[in-house]
């Protein structure tokens, strides 16, 4: 069983700053620095770092060298990854004092995929494989459906949610992993997190759905049972990356057979890990790191 995440690279520049800037102010940040990241690129090196056969597949500017040489040291396989001609995808992210962020993404070489791409990518994979995509490339919906035709898991971090995403038929996914944001767009309109998840459930008979709470935790619905989890305390440093953290852990115990308890479980702890340190993918924690956090739990 391979994992194929089909997903985004950027580059991000991340800035510390007192609050996040308002409209017309012009702030000077604290400091600046420049980290691999990328929804796609963050949950392949969790899912890598987690124990996973992962294939990374996705474009790349000329100047995005080092985003592969980051996954391929984190043990992703990125065969599939291609130069464009467009400049790579960027996020600028200001993080205040408490840790939170907010983030301006451009899409470049993310937005410039093709679907012979994706199908030259694709021919590689077949039933029992699992894929993983998120909302920062422009094929998503295609990918998609594409996949689960071939009869993969589809694995879908709605993430940034905007039009996009309803042109994803939810027939094409297996696992959906939502914060309540996302959760109330896909349940229409519920907002407490069991309307959210009954909600879901009703539109979509069969899907598995993890909904992220921030400091409240988590909550898997699937196969009939509800499991909850809290979060793991720590002093927040940085929270950027920490959704993705999650995701590549809950998903790589997941497709390794592991009950959902267990897996929620070790996911919270390698997010935990990651709010803890700077930066998007440098965060993201190794197993024995996760382990270690776990076994005190
Ligand atoms: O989820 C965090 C990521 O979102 C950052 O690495 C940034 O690149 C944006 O895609």
């Amino acid at each position: 069983m391979k994992i194929l995440n089909f997903g985004s690279l950027n580059i991000d520049y991340v800035y510390a700053v007192p609050h996040f800037v308002a409209a017309g102010e012009t702030l000077s940040s604290d400091s600046r620095g420049v980290f691999c990241g990328g929804k796609g690129l963050n949950q392949s090196i969790a899912l890598a770092k987690a124990g996973a056969e992962v294939y990374h597949a996705g474009c790349i500017g000329a100047e995005g060298g080092f985003l592969v040489d980051a996954l391929r040291g984190a043990g992703v396989d990125t065969r599939y990854v291609k130069t464009v001609s467009e400049p790579c995808g960027h996020a600028i992210i200001q993080v205040n004092v408490e840790g939170n962020n907010c983030i301006v993404l451009y899409g470049g070489a993310n937005e410039a995929i093709t679907t012979d791409y994706a199908d030259e990518v694709l021919k590689d994979f077949s039933a029992g494989d699992w894929i993983i995509l998120q909302n920062e490339i422009n094929v998503t919906p295609y990918v998609a459906h594409a996949a689960k035709a071939k009869g993969m898991t589809v694995v879908l971090n709605p993430s940034p949610y905007n039009a996009r995403i309803e042109q994803i038929s939810l027939d094409d996914v297996d696992y959906v992993l939502v914060n309540e944001t996302e959760g109330k767009m896909m349940s229409g309109g519920m907002t407490s997190p069991d309307d959210i998840l009954s909600g879901i459930a009703a539109r979509h008979p069969g899907i598995k759905t993890v909904l992220t709470l921030g400091g409240d935790g988590s909550v898997y619905c699937g196969d009939g049972v509800r499991v909850r989890q809290g979060i793991v305390p720590v002093k927040v440093v940085d929270t950027t990356a920490a959704g993705d953290t999650f995701t590549g852990y809950f998903i790589a115990e997941m497709s390794n057979g592991t009950d959902a308890a267990t897996s929620l479980k070790v996911a919270a702890a390698a997010a935990a890990i990651a709010v803890s340190r700077p930066g998007a993918s440098p965060s993201v924690p190794t197993r024995e790191e996760t382990d270690a956090l776990v076994r005190t739990l």
